[in-house]
């Protein structure tokens, strides 16, 4: 791959903003990604990054939940008079690189996004109509263009304070998508089986990255409930296990969550979610098991152990959520401790 180190905007989804940063830094350790990161505040939607090559940028995106998409950076300023300077500039400056894009056979399209201040489609066409230096000879085509250029301008987060100028002016050309399609191919709503602790597709899929999943790893949850992570897991390639004290959960006999549902169907499982997307050769087993009690052999080993335990018990009964849960239904087991550090010592002996 040769090295040609150039800058790209990522535009991120503003949701589940406190995950962006650690699944940035996940994905880009797992494939041993180079970057430097331009942007500071990390709240901001949009990054400029550099990556050394197209490849490499690409890899990123190629995992991303949070990511919405990629571009291609042409300019990017804080002032008007000077974006413009710097696209012209670009533009000449990589004229026979980008002529391809430019070709009288080559239809395009042109999207204003703009954070935190409305505009209307008449005006967006006049922001479109500044840039009428760009030596575009190609036809308009909104639906399926060769080359999509994105005009974007951020106006701070703070609605009731909206800036008067915008704080960034970016333009690029759309490389790539992130994996948010994902989210909804994973919906609980479709899926065959869920229950009340069901984590949803988006926070598991981040979870599933931060763990850094890679294809032919094996994964484990100690706390499986329906098995949302597992979902994920198998999703980015890992081979799932899991375990829980709940044996009807774990058998999915549990009461059904879903209003219009009274009984469980006879197929419900966590094998069968897999199945519904297209992964079930990734499936391991689920056991029941309380993790208080330790039941794996001191020598196996995890790739990685990712779970969500919002709700710990143990064979006493139930806790009541978060923390206390946790160290009520730990105190009861004198040989181990808070849960806490239990599953923080397991992890630093069984994953590899
Ligand atoms: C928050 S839920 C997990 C939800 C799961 N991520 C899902 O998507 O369904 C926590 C699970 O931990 C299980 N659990 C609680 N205490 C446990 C223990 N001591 N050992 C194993 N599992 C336990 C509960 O039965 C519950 O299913």
């Amino acid at each position: 791959m040769a090295s040609l180190w150039r800058k790209y905007i990522l535009w991120f989804a503003q949701e589940h903003v406190d995950f962006r940063i650690s699944e940035f830094e996940s994905i880009v350790k797992m494939f041993g990604l180079q970057f430097r990161r331009l942007t500071e505040q990390t709240l901001k939607p949009f990054w400029v990054v550099e990556f050394p090559n197209v490849e490499t940028a690409m890899l990123y995106a190629s995992r991303s939940v949070a990511l919405r998409a990629m571009f291609e950076l042409y300019a990017h300023s804080r002032k008007l008079p000077e974006f413009h300077e710097r696209l012209r500039a670009h533009v000449d400056a990589n004229r026979n690189e980008l002529a391809k894009y430019f070709r009288q056979d080559t239809s395009f399209k042109i999207t204003v996004e703009t954070y935190n201040k409305h505009f209307s489609q008449r005006e967006k066409i006049e922001k479109i109509e500044t840039m009428d230096y760009l030596p575009i000879e190609g036809p308009v085509n909104l639906k399926s263009p060769q080359v999509e250029w994105w005009y974007i301008e951020f106006w701070g987060l703070d609605p009731t304070a909206v800036p008067e100028e915008p704080d960034d002016i970016l333009f690029g050309r759309l490389l790539a998508t992130g994996q948010r399609n994902l989210i909804k191919e994973l919906s609980l709503k479709q899926r065959k089986f869920i229950g009340n602790t069901s984590m949803d597709a988006q926070l598991s899929l981040l979870m599933a990255n931060q763990a850094m999943v890679r294809e032919g790893d094996l994964v484990f949850d100690p706390f499986v409930g329906t098995g949302s992570l597992l979902v994920s897991a198998a999703k980015w390639g890992g081979y799932v296990l899991g375990a829980d004290i709940d044996y009807m959960m774990v058998h999915a006999r549990c009461r059904p969550s879903r209003i219009t549902q009274k009984v469980r169907e006879k197929d419900e499982s966590i094998r069968a979610n897999l199945l519904q997307y297209g992964c079930a050769d990734r499936y391991m087993d689920v056991v029941v098991a309380d993790f208080s009690n330790p039941l794996w052999h001191p020598r196996i080993s995890f790739d990685s152990i990712i779970t969500d335990r919002s709700s710990i018990r143990n064979k006493r009964g139930h806790g009541k959520g978060g923390n206390e849960k946790e160290s009520k239904g730990y105190r009861s087991n004198r040989r181990h401790g808070p849960l806490s550090v239990h599953l923080a010592l397991f992890a630093a002996e069984s994953v590899r």
